[in-house]
């Protein structure tokens, strides 16, 4: 069978990809609109025009209610919401979530998935809560894991996608461990499960790990959906490590509650004299119009649609250009607690450096964290293949008159650190960086000028600093260099 899910771009541990379901190509990362089949706000058949390429519903919504159930059955799901692009079904294990119990097991509700001609199905899985302890979160995995296994079985044969939900709750080492044992089983998206609790109490930081964590069992090939996700605050992080697929039901929900969505965080409509947005609905409306209309509920989900789709192609924009780490940065500027999300992704840079092209647009600095991202930290952990033997110049900035007397000269440029001047012009070295280094940058630069003087005794170096920079490390430099002055 030929792979289903094809990867075109990448940047960060980010992807832009081809998913090929039953109705269609897909290109990831993209955002599937939670459609309920009960109330919807905005008409399926205007989804498209919003960017929508994939839609989700629920299928136990649909199984609970005979008369939904009829239709879907002898009409089909697509017939059904009227859309024939592609669709995945949810189980109703978030209503198992919410309510603790569902009236439906495993084997039907895939069964029902076949019968109503899913694209992409999903199992009953156990979504389990942040707060479970590790016996308790490992007990549930087990029984996670035995349905999909079970669902994987029961699916040979039906031309249905299975996704295989990744939980194990808080704990890094049963989400990797999920990963693992699914990922080698073979299902064809894998969903993280159980993180709308994080999402909703701003636990970025948490989240971050819980990514990682199933991302690192996975195989790097599988494409990967974050169940819940529908905010678009949380889509470059996310997107920069590893996932491919979100879900919206936050445009409506959010609109519901008089919530006025934006990549920079949300508004409540009653809030805003001004709408910073020219979406067709901010265009043709003020806020206080807004407000005002009979239609509020409705003009605020179509908003927040709009909004949803324009961050997903800025996400996927950057990753074309080589720039994701840059927007997860700016957007790492919306909450504090996102910056807390930012500065847990940098932790895990070794990890995303694996992904990482080589070689791609500048490099931009953007603040403190850019200090830790993936190229300066590769950079740092390549320094030994830097032999030098004789007499070392190492000058911040401009040219030195005599600098042909010295048998190496090398650039010092923070947040790196000291490189030979031929490499310049390479990524990531020809990185825009402030005329003004700040403390992490400086010290990392010179941490890293330390740890060559160390790697290269017999050498001897000459080291030029600039008078501004107040930082201990350079006298330390200075002490270990034959010659240092400043300029
Ligand atoms: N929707 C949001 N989170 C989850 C989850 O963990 N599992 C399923 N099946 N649906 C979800
Ligand atoms: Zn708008």
């Amino acid at each position: 069978m030929p792979d289903i899910f094809e990867i075109t771009h990448r940047d960060s541990a980010g992807r832009i990809g081809r998913l090929t379901t039953p109705h269609g190509v897909v290109e990831t990362p993209t955002i599937m609109p939670v459609i309920n089949p009960n109330i919807q706000t905005i008409p399926v058949k205007e989804m498209q025009d919003f960017g929508a390429q994939i839609l989700i519903t629920n299928s136990y919504i649909i199984y609970r209610k005979p008369e939904l159930k009829r239709r879907a059955i002898e009409e089909g799901v697509h017939a059904l919401l009227g859309f024939d692009g592609p669709v995945m079904t949810d189980s109703g294990s978030f209503q198992l979530s919410v309510y603790g119990e569902v009236e439906v097991d495993n084997a039907e509700i895939i069964g029902f998935q076949h019968a109503i001609g899913t694209d992409i199905g999903v199992p009953l899985d156990i979504p389990t809560s942040p707060a479970e302890d590790h016996t308790l979160a490992a007990q549930e995995l087990a029984i996670t894991n035995e349905r999909l296994m079970e669902a994987l079985e029961l699916n040979k044969d039906s031309g249905m996608l299975l996704a295989a939900p990744v939980q194990g709750g808080n704990h890094t080492d049963l989400r990797e461990q999920a990963g693992r044992e699914l990922g080698s089983a073979g299902f064809d998206i894998y969903p993280i499960g159980a993180v709308v609790p994080l999402m909703e109490s701003y636990r970025y930081a948490e989240l971050v790990d819980v990514i990682v964590s199933a991302k690192k069992g996975l195989p790097s090939s599988v494409p990967v959906h974050l169940f819940g996700a529908g905010h678009p605050m949380v889509f470059a992080l996310a997107a920069a490590l590893g996932c491919d697929l979100f879900d919206s039901a936050a445009y409506a929900l959010y609109a519901k509650d008089d919530r006025y969505l934006t990549a920079e965080g949300t508004y409540h409509i009653h809030d805003l004299k001004y709408l910073p947005c020219s979406c067709p609905i901010c265009s043709r409306h003020t806020a206080a119009g807004i407000v005002a209309s009979p239609d509020k509920t409705e003009l605020l989900a179509r908003h927040n649609l709009y909004a949803t789709f324009a961050e997903m192609r800025l996400v996927k924009q950057a990753i074309h250009d080589g720039n994701l780490w840059e927007l997860v940065e700016r957007r790492a500027r919306t909450h504090p607690r996102m910056l807390d999300g930012l500065k847990r992704a940098v932790t895990h840079a070794d990890w995303i450096e694996q992904f990482d092209p080589s070689t791609k647009s500048t490099f931009f600095y953007c603040g403190p964290e850019s200090t830790y991202r993936p190229e300066v930290m590769r950079f740092g952990s390549r320094l030994e293949r830097l032999e030098l033997t004789g007499t070392v110049l190492i000058r911040p900035g401009g040219r030195l008159k005599n600098e042909s007397e010295y048998d190496n000269v090398l650039h010092f440029k923070p947040p790196f650190g000291a490189y030979p001047v031929e490499l310049k012009e390479t990524y990531p070295l020809n990185a825009e960086v402030p005329m003004v280094p700040d403390h992490e940058s400086l010290t990392n630069a010179l941490l890293n000028t330390k740890k060559l003087m160390q790697l290269n005794p017999s050498a001897e170096f000459s080291f030029v600093y600039r008078k501004s920079w107040d930082h201990p490390l350079v006298e330390e430099i200075c002490q270990m260099a034959s010659h240092s002055w400043s300029v």
